[in-house]
């Protein structure tokens, strides 16, 4: 199989979480960039990583990069490629780009609509009928990124962005994204072999995310992928990878994971997360105030995403929530690693602890610290 290029993204300050992950994976020239991460690898490498990556938003395959001026030059170059191999008249199509610091196009609509005139000229030159444009739910999809006078072209392997899992059907208030949580949990010390707690856990994203973790459990095993429409598809291939990854599966713990929340509804969501997900016999959830939750066991990680009055209502009691998390940390995790989310610099007193590590993430459109304590015994 021939290497390619690849680009993964994912949220910002997760990088070394990505890197880290493709690494695993066995990938090449391994390189990481804002919002993401190059890679070179094949196709078995490229569906892997679908597969398996928990940090990544969205993985993509260079097909071309050149420099251009203009784009009659997108035009020419997208034409030097020979698109029957990848798409038939029959597909739908899209194409989205960026545009940066390059005079010679002056928006980047008309860019990608240029891509898009190639790649039907091309196709219609030979089939003598022509793909059709669905920006909403084309069967595949095409990423044009010009800057300056680099020009690159890649294909989407992924679809919906890969923090679709499937186990949270419903819109949920404030919810982490999945691959934030799963990048989160990377960078932590947590060795996947001892009880891990989240004593705010909303709808569980952290849980979920650490069970999948600790149970080699595929994040994208049971849903579908942009590349499984590409022509070139290899449905053999794909298929032993799904059974490989549905082998490694580990069925049960000999650990605890453990979540609070002091708000029930939250846990109701947290629960049919965790049972969509095939994990609610390895999660224990408790209703509680953080002050008052006694875990099974004691922890040796604790994460947590306390409320910090950005997106949830200005109505909670944002102090009295941190100076709780603060006394669940004092009382319950002598010994332990926590590792707290926070959007707020004044919050963080409340804890009465000091940080050991601070990692800039962003949270969505909210810049935030993935802070480390270290509690003492
Ligand atoms: C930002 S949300 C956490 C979101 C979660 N990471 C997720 O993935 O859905 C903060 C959570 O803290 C809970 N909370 C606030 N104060 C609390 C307290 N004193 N004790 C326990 N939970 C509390 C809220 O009910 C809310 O679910």
């Amino acid at each position: 199989m021939s290497l390619r290029n690849h680009f993964a993204a994912c949220g910002k300050g997760l990088e070394p979480a990505l890197e880290q992950e493709l690494e695993a994976l066995g990938a090449l020239d391994v390189e990481p960039r804002r919002g993401g991460v190059a890679f070179r690898g094949d196709k078995r490498l490229a569906y892997t990583a679908n597969l398996w990556l928990r940090s990544a938003i969205r993985v993509q395959e260079e097909l071309l990069e050149t420099e251009v001026r203009d784009a009659d030059d997108v035009y020419a170059a997208a034409s030097t490629l020979d698109w029957s191999a990848w798409i038939t008249p029959d597909q739908t199509l899209a194409v989205s780009a960026s545009v940066r610091d390059t005079p010679g196009i002056r928006h980047s609509g008309h860019a990608a609509l240029r891509v898009k005139d190639a790649v039907v000229d091309r196709l219609r030159a030979r089939y003598k009928r022509r793909p059709s444009v669905d920006t909403k739910n084309p069967d595949v999809r095409l990423k044009l990124v010009v800057q300056q006078e680099r020009m690159l072209l890649y294909r989407d392997l992924s679809g919906t962005s890969l923090h679709k899992r499937g186990y949270r059907p419903i819109q949920v208030k404030s919810p982490l994204n999945e691959t934030i949580a799963a990048g989160l949990l990377l960078l932590t010390d947590w060795d996947r072999t001892s009880p891990l707690v989240d004593p705010m856990c909303g709808s569980g994203t952290f849980l979920v995310e650490a069970a999948w973790l600790a149970t080699d459990r595929a994040p994208g095993l049971g849903r579908s992928f942009a590349f499984e429409g590409w022509l070139d598809h290899d449905v053999d291939l794909w298929n032993e990878l799904q059974a490989e990854a549905r082998d490694r599966v580990r069925p049960a713990l000999p650990f605890s994971l453990t979540g609070g929340d002091r708000h029930a509804g939250a846990l109701a969501l947290a629960q049919k997360g965790a049972h969509e997900a095939g994990v609610s016999h390895l999660i224990s959830f408790r209703e509680s105030d953080a002050r008052d939750l006694a875990p099974r066991e004691k922890p040796s990680t604790v994460v947590v995403n306390p409320p910090y009055g950005v997106r949830i209502g200005a109505d909670e009691d944002l102090d009295d929530a941190w100076e709780s998390l603060g006394n669940f940390l004092h009382r319950q995790c002598g010994g332990a690693t926590a590792w707290v989310l926070s959007g707020s610099k004044t919050l963080t007193r409340h804890l009465g602890l000091r940080t050991s590590r601070r990692i800039p993430v962003m949270n969505g459109p909210i810049e935030c610290r993935w802070l480390r304590y270290d509690i003492r015994g």
